[in-house]
């Protein structure tokens, strides 16, 4: 049976899930939005960050969301960020696929992560992911332009959010251009923890 398709991200009280600049990324405003994730075990052993870490809820939800993954598709943005800031055994163990106009051949890395450049589009690139995760989700990873382009295009059965304790004020919205007319949403989980909030929710076609 196919899985689900779905995004996860961590997402500030007004909206936002990154900063306006790349050139901000680990900075102040990114340390805030991701400090429910950075002390959990799961995360910290993944992306090589050192040794121990947290072990509750929100440990449990970073594995969880790990091991539903088969396969992830992100934008070019994201991987041109996360290109100088992974592990070289990239986070991912899986084959990733990257949706761009950039022509580049496969990019493998040791511990599974094979990152793949598709040139024809979005749906292209989710047919190779939902092919190479079998029975297991994909995950649409981000950026938020990426993101947007699945969740318009009505190929998004399910997401999570992190809703952070912090207030960017300006940045990358998540939902700017999203096309309310036709989406309509089922709240399916709503899950506090110490450091974060988690909503989860179904998308339905309007
Ligand atoms: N808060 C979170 O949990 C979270 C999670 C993930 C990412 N992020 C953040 O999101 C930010 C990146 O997001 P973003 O919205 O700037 O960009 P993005 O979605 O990562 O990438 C957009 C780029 O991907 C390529 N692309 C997208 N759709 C395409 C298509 N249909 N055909 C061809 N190419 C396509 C284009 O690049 P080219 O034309 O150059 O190929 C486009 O400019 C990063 O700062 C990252 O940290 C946050």
């Amino acid at each position: 049976m196919a899985g689900k398709v779905f995004f996860s991200v961590s997402m500030s009280l007004d909206g936002f899930i990154a900063p306006a600049s790349l050139g901000e990324l680990m900075g102040r405003q990114w340390m805030e939005l991701q400090q429910w994730i950075f002390p959990q075990r799961h995360f910290r052993e993944n992306l090589k960050l050192g040794e121990g870490g947290e072990e509750g809820r929100d440990n449990d939800i970073v594995r969880e969301t790990f091991e539903r993954t088969g396969a992830s598709v992100m934008g070019k943005n994201m991987f041109d960020a996360g290109e100088k800031m992974w592990p070289e055994e990239a986070p991912f163990h899986t084959p990733v696929f990257v949706v761009t106009h950039e022509k580049r051949d496969p990019w493998e890395r040791p511990g599974g992560t094979v990152f793949r450049f598709v040139n024809d589009g979005i749906e292209s690139a989710l047919d190779q992911a939902r092919e190479a995760a079998g029975d297991r989700d994909v995950r649409i990873a981000g950026g938020g332009a990426t993101i947007l382009e699945y969740l318009n295009a009505g190929l998004v059965d399910e997401f999570s959010i992190a809703l952070s304790p912090v207030l960017f004020g300006s940045g990358i919205r998540l939902f700017e251009g999203v096309d309310a007319s036709r989406i309509a949403l089922e709240q399916i989980r709503s899950e506090p923890s110490p450091r974060a909030t988690h909503l989860t929710y179904g998308v339905h076609p309007r």
